[in-house]
């Protein structure tokens, strides 16, 4: 089956969707259609169609599937006239504003039939996925709490995602895949949403978050997002019962430091620590660079690599037109990511922890 797409916000993003949908077999990307003059004329120059507006992209029988790359408060009205002209919509993440908009597209795309769909591609991260199989694994013993985070020391992007309109601000930005993995990597209900916003450089949107869940099954999980930290702290960071594995950047370096004979752990010596004694809290003598060598009833063992892509969503998003599989990124799984974003704000707002599922 030949399938055509209409791009709609041909910036960074529409541009990414491009290359790998046009690298497709039996995809083409037909065009685009975008506000602005200029990147009109870069559609042109790629040899592609620019639409003079989004009906008129809509209007064309070719066209089977719409990508949506717009600015965030643009993923609703172009969704709802997408679906309803007929055509099938993957759009970028967030989905939307907030869960009742959400609620809104789902209930469309139920009654047109047609695949609806999120661009979640960060679960698609190594870190991420190395992290899920640590926990599923149980590799250091039962988790009992993961920290995910993104630190940058750069601000927030000088453009829409400063304008709370527009759906600006880091929760809709990077909390969206941030909470979204945990929600997935932890397979419990989510019992208290506690949450605080930073606006260190004083802007109507939020620059960074931390965001803590509680799960019923005893697990805690911090998502943070900072814009001005300078010395940035690992990107995950995993505590279980018998170890703790890290990893600390891109590149995915990281360790973990597990029990050796967790049978006999052998009590410390007393050490001074500052100006005091210390036995429990004395820490492991650890010489990292020689990493296999076990000390003080520790191993080392280096970090998991996985390799990953993103082609399993977009060949699984032709495979759903298709009605060979369903969409991997189910929109209920991103609906309850918006639900807990809101119990997070309003944690933030009301400086209380929310109560969000219910343990059973
Ligand atoms: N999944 C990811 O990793 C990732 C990364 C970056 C951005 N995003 C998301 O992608 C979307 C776009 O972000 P971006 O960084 O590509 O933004 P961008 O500013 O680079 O591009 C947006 C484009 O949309 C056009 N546009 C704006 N309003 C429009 C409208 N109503 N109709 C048609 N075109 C319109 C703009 O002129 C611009 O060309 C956002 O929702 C963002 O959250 C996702």
């Amino acid at each position: 089956m030949k399938h055509s797409v209409l791009i709609v916000g041909y910036g960074t993003m529409g541009i990414v969707h491009t290359k790998k949908l046009s690298a497709m077999p039996d995809v083409t990307v037909k065009g685009a259609v975008d506000i602005d003059p200029r990147a009109l004329d870069e559609v042109r120059a790629a040899g592609m169609v620019a639409y003079e507006s989004l009906e008129e992209g809509l209007a064309d029988p070719e066209i089977d599937l719409v990508v949506i790359s717009t600015p965030n408060e643009a993923h609703k009205p172009i969704a709802l006239a997408a679906l309803a002209a007929g055509k099938n919509v993957m759009t970028e993440k967030p989905a939307m504003l907030d869960s009742a908009e959400l609620e809104e597209v789902i209930e469309a795309a139920k009654a047109s039939g047609k695949v609806f769909t999120v661009h979640q591609n960060r679960r698609w991260d190594e870190d991420y996925l190395v992290m899920k199989k640590l926990y599923d694994e149980q590799t250091m013993g039962p988790v009992t709490y993961i920290e995910s985070r993104i630190d940058g020391s750069r601000g927030i992007p000088g453009d829409w995602r400063r304008d709370p309109e527009r759906g600006g601000g880091m929760v809709l930005d990077w909390g969206v895949h941030l909470v979204d993995r945990l929600l997935l990597m932890v397979p419990s209900p989510v019992t208290r949403v506690f949450a605080r916003y930073s606006y260190a450089k004083g802007l109507p949107v939020e620059d960074g978050f931390r965001i803590q869940m509680s799960y019923a099954n005893g697990v805690e999980a911090l998502a943070v997002c900072t814009t001005n930290n300078f010395i940035g702290l690992p990107k995950f960071h995993m505590e279980a019962v018998h170890g703790t594995a890290q990893i600390e950047d891109w590149q995915m370096n990281g360790k973990i430091v597990r029990l050796f004979d967790k049978e006999n752990d052998a009590d410390a010596t007393p050490i001074l620590a500052g100006q005091g004694m210390t036995k429990t809290m004395a820490p492991r003598l650890i010489d990292y660079a020689e990493r296999a060598k076990v000390q003080d009833n520790v191993e080392i063992l280096s970090i998991p690599r996985i390799e990953t892509g993103m082609d399993e969503f977009y060949d699984n998003l032709i495979a759903s037109i298709e009605g060979r599989e369903e969409p991997v990124v189910q929109v209920d799984s991103v609906l309850r990511c918006l639900r807990v974003l809101e119990a997070a704000r309003q944690s933030h707002e009301t400086g209380e922890a929310i109560a969000f599922e219910s343990a059973d």
